[in-house]
């Protein structure tokens, strides 16, 4: 069985995604993008996103994935995982699976995933959570890009410019029908260490 992983984020122009547990962003056209892309599917998340959702409740119409290292932890709707290789294994049977973020979720699962959609808001917010910088990585490229967007009025930070850019890992495309047993063994090499939209 082969499950195509796909990493999800909006970043701003130095790749920061959160501060103090939220987005930085309110861009309520990528809301909307975000669950066009991941409803009905499944989406693997840390615990601290999960708990920045309203009421720390699950996202709804998708199967709901979370890391935590917490041997008790338990939420309604939750599917709870322990550990990098536990959430690989648990959508090993699905044909796609969304990873959601946050920061450590993303460093740890980028290297099992194939692509990345990243809303490019085009600002600048501080922050204390980052995506790595796919730009300067040469195992992931630009494989399309739809921009020119502004956000509107009423629509969250009206004004700030943002892109739909998707990124391919190299890697991944050269082992494009693997197994995930592939994606397993690449997420081992690494250091294991919303609102009414959703
Ligand atoms: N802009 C975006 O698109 C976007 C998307 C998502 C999140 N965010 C932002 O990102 C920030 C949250 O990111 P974060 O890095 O602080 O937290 P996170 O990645 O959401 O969650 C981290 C938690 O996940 C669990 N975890 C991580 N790796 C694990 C492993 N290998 N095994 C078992 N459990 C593991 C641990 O939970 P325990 O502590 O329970 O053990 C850890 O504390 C927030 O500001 C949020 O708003 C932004």
């Amino acid at each position: 069985m082969s499950c195509k992983l796909k990493a999800i984020v909006a970043v701003c122009d130095d790749w920061g995604i959160g501060r103090a547990g939220d987005m930085v962003v309110a861009n309520r056209a990528d809301m909307r993008h975000f669950v066009r892309c991941t409803k009905g599917r499944t989406v693997i998340m840390g615990r601290k996103t999960l708990e920045s959702f309203p009421g720390g409740s699950p996202l709804k119409d998708r199967r709901n994935i979370v890391l935590t290292r917490d041997a008790s932890f338990a939420r309604e709707g939750v599917e709870v995982v322990h550990s990098v290789d536990e959430a690989l294994a648990a959508v090993a049977g699905e044909e796609e699976a969304w990873v959601i973020g946050g920061a450590e979720v993303y460093r740890q699962l980028l290297p099992a995933c194939s692509e990345a959609v990243v809303t490019k808001n085009h600002c600048m917010r501080e922050a204390d959570a980052y995506f790595p910088n796919l730009d300067e990585d040469p195992a992931w490229r630009v494989a399309s890009t739809d921009g020119g967007y502004v956000i509107e009025p009423g629509e969250g930070d009206a004004g700030v410019a943002y892109e739909f850019v998707t990124y391919e890992q190299a890697s991944a495309r050269a082992e494009d029908d693997d197994s995930l047993a592939g994606a397993v063994a690449a997420a081992a090499l690494v250091d294991v260490v919303f609102d009414g939209f959703l």
